[in-house]
């Protein structure tokens, strides 16, 4: 039995589809706002089956929050929610059908399912409000989302979890085993402008847009001031691959869902291990995680 990703499809989504794809079967790929709209999401899922000849089924999911709003990180990641220094995705015209049945049928004709969750909730959130009976059926989701001691989006939250904090509090209410890999965990596996000239020097046969789109994305950091960007999804795929290169904590994860200045926030309490509702890291190897993280970029295996 393969993956099923949940994703909003920005560059570091690609990067972590890519990474899973070179060691695990991929069942299906439902997509979700955040990085951008659905619309452009769906646009940059179309693109990227035409690069790099993806035969998996991808469907559409949630194109707003459980409660209606649609946050996205286009401030951050531009309209097309990838950036680029020159090649892009190819255009194509998306017809992908609804996620929900999709992700149920996978569910229904399968045992112990492992999803790896990239972007906002949503689509498992509503999963868990319409048809609670399946989710006994996931052993875990791999989540890259929240952070323990701070946030991207706003001071206090990463974008994940602000962009629909109630998603996340519904799957965690409904107990579904969450493995948070957050900001913090993340932001130990660092790219650089000299990655980005590996990309471009490797023989993977997208080499020029891989690069240009790990460039883009390096981007973010540069024109910031720093010299070093996160890899956020990739490290989440990585966790779920090669558990062995991290250190896991049992926790209690909790979001705030209102206040001024911290909704979306994730408490991560790590204290009565009894108490604990989820999984959180507490260590990884970052040089063998960034090796593998890059690895899906430099290697078409
Ligand atoms: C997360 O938000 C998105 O912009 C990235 O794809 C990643 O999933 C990082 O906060
Ligand atoms: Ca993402």
């Amino acid at each position: 039995m393969g993956i099923w990703i949940d994703s909003d499809m920005g560059a570091d989504d690609l990067f972590a589809i890519l990474l899973v794809m070179q060691h695990r079967q991929v069942d299906g790929i439902s997509l979700s706002f955040g990085n951008a709209t659905l619309a452009q999401v769906e646009q940059n899922a179309v693109g990227a089956v035409g690069a790099f000849g993806w035969t998996v089924p991808i469907w559409a999911g949630a194109d707003r929050a459980i409660l209606g709003s649609v946050e996205t990180a286009e401030q951050i990641h531009g309209t097309s929610g990838m950036r680029t220094r020159g090649v892009a995705l190819p255009v194509g015209k998306p017809a992908f059908a609804p996620a929900l049945p999709a992700l149920c049928t996978w569910l229904e004709s399968n045992e112990d399912c492992e999803v790896l969750a990239l972007g906002p909730l949503t689509n498992l959130a509503t999963l868990a409000l319409s048809r609670p009976d399946l989710l006994s059926r996931i052993r875990q989701i791999t989540w890259m989302g929240g952070g323990v001691t701070s946030g991207n989006h706003t001071p206090s939250a990463e974008f994940n979890a602000f962009a629909d904090p109630e998603a996340l509090a519904i799957l965690l209410a409904r107990n579904v085993p969450i493995c948070m890999v957050d900001l913090d965990a993340c932001r130990q596996v660092e790219i650089t402008e000299a990655d980005v000239s590996d990309v471009r020097a490797s023989d993977h046969p997208q080499n020029e847009l891989l690069a240009d789109l790990l460039g883009g994305y390096l981007d973010i950091a540069l024109t910031r001031g720093r010299d070093t960007m996160a890899l956020y999804d990739p490290v989440a795929a990585a966790a779920l691959l090669r558990p062995e290169l991290f250190t896991f904590s049992s926790a209690h994860i909790a979001t705030e869902l209102s206040g001024t200045h911290c909704r979306g926030r994730t408490i991560v309490d790590t204290r009565n291990p009894d108490q604990a509702n989820g999984t959180v890291i507490s260590g990884l190897d970052s040089g063998n995680v960034r090796t593998l993280c890059l690895s899906a970029l430099k290697e078409n295996r």
